[in-house]
């Protein structure tokens, strides 16, 4: 991708309007997208290019904003909302004569590619007209502004939507909003903007003061006119979401990861998959996780923020903040709390649940079991239904349960922690551990004591 001289060029990214049509508390441009925030999948596409400062113009939800991007971007405010050229100049303050070109975005228009913004850029840089912008033709160009342009097909304008004539909304050319300025050009005309019928500054409106004064004004097509898809409310959204789940699901299917069922997977933006991973129907990676190479996850799996090793099977499980070394297998139904780490070649079952615990290599939890705040060796075998009792609801303390390797706890061990289980040692059925055990020794006890029913020849009668 051809990088721009950095520091020529800012970007003012416009993400301080109502989004009254969200109908949401969060601010709209906050909203998430394959598990990232809208306006971050625009700073993302941004920094691609190379384009190094970055205005953020908040006003509406500003402190929701300021929290989820901290010191990543430069903030400007605006308060009044009125409207987009009134927002564009409130950059002004920071970036006059610092920069020789501003490169203007909309926060909702996250399906916008890092190389789509280079080419724009780099045909402003070549050409320098006072403003080049990027168009895209929409099968349904409702909601945006349609691109006017005159009989020898040079632009004349952009005109809003609520303002086109019946000829004019029959226009599929759309405003993308994003556009290169030159900055002497813009910064004087943004103050001499006239008010919309609807009260409002329109940034829009200067294409029509540049064609006036004969300046150059300059567009870029769009190739595939979903990247200018802008989300003003969540059935806008949904759609975004779709193309950029299918965009991951693309990325990965084209890196070696076999979909079964693509369309019923989800894959945060973030995740990566290795080669000849097969991905079974309803399953979800989420957050930061990274899925090694021939594992067979799904159907029904959730996994969020996990680290799985190569030649993993994870069947109908739920992950979360784990990590799996290689060819551990689980499920069906498995949780993995946060803090679990299963070492290579464990073996997890039906009805097992995990939390803050290290499962040594080799070791086996076949059926209903709880390992909650325990270390558990090498080789160690689970027997069903065994639990690591780590609260105590008296004192309300949480302890720990050390199990050392190649233990064998019968059915229903109840480990009551602190406790100890040495190495090989083994505990009976339903023992209910509350010393340490020694190593090779047995721990076992508390058989069902066996006597007759004292009427039993009552129960016979009618
Ligand atoms: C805008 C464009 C339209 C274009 C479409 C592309 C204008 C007047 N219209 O319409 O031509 O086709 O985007 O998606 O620009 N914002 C502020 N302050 C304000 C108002 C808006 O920061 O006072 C921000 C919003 O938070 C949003 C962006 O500017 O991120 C665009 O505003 P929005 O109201 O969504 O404009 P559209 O009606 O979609
Ligand atoms: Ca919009």
């Amino acid at each position: 991708m051809s990088k721009v001289q950095a520091s020529d060029v800012a970007a003012v990214i416009l993400a301080a309007g109502q989004g009254t049509r969200m109908r949401s508390k969060l601010q709209k441009v906050l909203h998430q997208v394959a598990g990232k925030a809208m306006v971050e999948h625009v700073l993302d596409a941004l920094a691609q290019t190379g384009v190094a400062r970055a205005v953020l113009v908040v006003g509406r939800g500003a402190e929701q904003v300021r929290q989820a991007l901290g010191p990543r971007v430069e903030y400007a405010e605006q308060s009044p909302q009125l409207g987009t050229g009134h927002a564009v100049l409130q950059a002004q303050p920071l970036l006059a004569g610092a920069v020789e070109t501003v490169l203007v975005l909309y926060g909702d228009t996250p399906l916008l590619r890092g190389e789509t913004l280079a080419r724009l850029l780099a045909l402003h840089e070549s050409r320098r007209p006072a403003v080049t912008m990027l168009t895209a033709v929409a099968a349904d160009p409702a909601g945006y502004g349609r691109v006017v342009r005159d009989a020898r097909g040079r632009v004349a304008g952009i005109v809003e939507e609520a303002s086109a004539s019946p000829e004019q909304r029959a226009i599929k050319e759309i405003n993308s909003g994003v556009y290169c300025f030159r900055a002497d050009w813009l910064w004087p005309r943004l103050g001499q903007l006239e008010v919309s019928p609807k009260g409002e500054y329109y940034l829009t409106d200067l294409i029509a003061v540049a064609v006036g004064e004969g300046e150059d004004v300059e567009t870029v097509l769009l190739e595939r006119a979903d990247e200018a898809l802008g989300i003003n409310d969540r059935v806008a959204l949904a759609q975004a979401e779709r193309v950029a789940r299918a965009r991951v699901r693309e990325r990965l299917m084209r890196s070696g990861v076999t979909f079964a069922d693509p369309d019923s997977c989800f894959v945060d933006e973030g995740v990566e998959v290795g080669q000849d991973t097969l991905i079974l129907p309803n399953t979800l990676l989420r957050g930061r996780t990274r899925v090694g190479a021939d594992c067979v996850l799904g159907p029904g799996t959730v996994i969020d923020n996990t680290v799985v090793g190569d030649g993993c099977q994870v069947i109908a499980s739920f992950l979360e903040s784990a990590v799996l070394e290689n060819g551990v297998r689980m499920g069906p139904f498995c949780h993995l709390r946060p803090g679990s780490h299963l070492a290579r070649g464990v073996e997890m079952g039906n009805f097992g649940e995990v939390k803050q615990s290290y499962i040594g290599p080799g070791t086996r939890i076949h059926h209903f079991s709880y390992i909650g705040d325990a270390s558990l060796g090498a080789d160690v075998n689970v027997g069903a239904g065994t639990i690591t009792c780590n609260y105590n609801s008296e004192t309300r303390v949480k302890s720990r349960t050390v199990i050392e390797d190649g233990v064998g706890l019968g059915s229903d061990t109840m480990l009551v922690a602190p406790v100890r289980v040495g190495a090989r040692a083994t505990t009976g059925a339903g023992a209910v551990v509350t010393h340490d055990v020694p190593p090779d020794s047995v721990a076992y006890g508390v058989p069902a004591v066996v006597k007759r029913r004292r009427r039993a020849a009552d129960d016979s009668q009618p």
